[in-house]
């Protein structure tokens, strides 16, 4: 693969009026969202599920790319056509979440560190075989307490110079076997935390991110950046509205954020539906970035048709109508329409 090539996957994975689906749910996490729906999670109903969200008609005019968890890239449609094959077929390039997830950290109580670097070289050059263009890695931050008397504060620097070398050694690998790595390091929404220690936190942990990404000789032009955005905690009393998410999380990547990096796809992070795109409009409208601004949400995008579908056949028109309009909805924020199509929605309705 020539170094040409990563540039443009890269710059197709956020080409405007387009973002990614994240479709990685590992056995664990797909297990949990189908007990919501009254769902066993078999082999067979996990690949009935991405066989519905993948074969929904018109998906690729909104989503540039899914990225699939290691069992599903290796699933079919139900007419024998590979799921990588699918995708491409439709303009949508195939992604793969190549972490081995967030295990706890020692010495660090209540904190994560993202496993997965041994044997990813080998891993990664079998994943490019059956058709990946891109990866993912995950990493979790996690907001705790500040500190005070004598209490170690939570995120501590271990764990945040720990998982940005991870990200980076990982980005690295993908690079030299032909991927174009999404780095995400997640600051989590867990938690009564303001916004302001969420934007200091984020801060921090963006500036070790690239640091470690330049030590590791990582090319910026050839990667993806998935962060988190900063947002109030879930359970702070006060939450900051639309716009001051909009600016405080513009402001926070322009501080740390190279120029050189052709796109940033957040992660919704459990946001609701609405919020996440009401937020990545808010961005757009306020544009002048020097990245794309895109999304690459999973639960955002995915939560109205998995509720609509139920585990039953007969619900997956309804359910593909729903990720198509989310999809729609999200494609439209990446070029700062989506609050003026609601209200032209919201209009036709009254
Ligand atoms: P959410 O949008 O549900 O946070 O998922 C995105 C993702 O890929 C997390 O790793």
């Amino acid at each position: 693969m020539s170094t040409n090539d990563l540039a443009s996957i890269a710059k197709a994975m956020v080409a405007s009026g387009k973002g990614i689906l994240a479709a990685d749910e590992s056995t664990g996490t797909i297990e949990k969202r189908f007990r919501g729906i009254g769902v066993e999670s078999t082999e067979e109903n996990r690949r009935a599920y991405r066989d519905m969200l993948f074969s929904t008609r018109g998906l690729g005019e909104f989503i540039s790319g899914v990225i699939l968890y290691d069992e599903t890239l290796r699933q079919k449609s139900a007419d024998g056509t590979p799921f990588a094959a699918l995708l491409a077929r439709n303009g949508i390039l195939p992604g793969i979440k190549v972490d081995a997830g967030a295990k706890d950290m020692a010495f660090c109580p209540g904190e994560k560190i993202t496993e997965g670097l041994d044997g990813l070289a080998k891993r990664c050059a079998e994943y490019v075989k059956l058709g990946a263009k891109f990866a993912k890695w995950r990493a979790v931050i996690t907001i705790g307490g500040a500190g005070v008397d004598g209490a170690r504060a939570v995120p501590s620097a271990a764990c945040i110079t720990a998982n940005a070398h991870a990200l980076a050694r990982y980005a690295a690998i993908c690079q030299a076997a032909g991927l174009v790595p999404i780095v995400e390091p997640e600051v989590l929404m867990d938690g009564d935390h303001s916004i302001d220690r969420c934007e200091e936190l984020s801060e921090w942990t963006l500036r070790e991110t690239f640091a470690a990404l330049a030590s590791q000789r990582v090319v910026l032009e050839h990667m993806v950046l998935k962060p988190s955005m900063v947002i109030s905690g879930k359970d702070c009393a006060k939450q900051a509205g639309v716009q001051e998410v909009a600016v405080r999380t513009l402001q926070t990547l322009k501080r740390t954020v190279p120029a050189a990096v052709p796109g940033v796809a957040f992660l919704s992070g459990g946001q609701s539906d609405e919020l996440a795109t009401a937020h990545l409009d808010a961005m757009n409208k306020i544009g002048g970035a020097p990245w794309a601004l895109t999304f690459s949400y999973g639960r955002a995008l995915q939560h109205p048709a998995l509720t609509s579908w139920k585990g039953s056949a007969g619900n997956v028109p309804a359910a593909q109508r729903a990720l198509h309009h989310r999809a729609r909805m999200n494609g439209l924020a990446t070029l700062g329409q989506y609050r003026a199509e609601l209200e032209k929605e919201l209009g036709r309705a009254a």
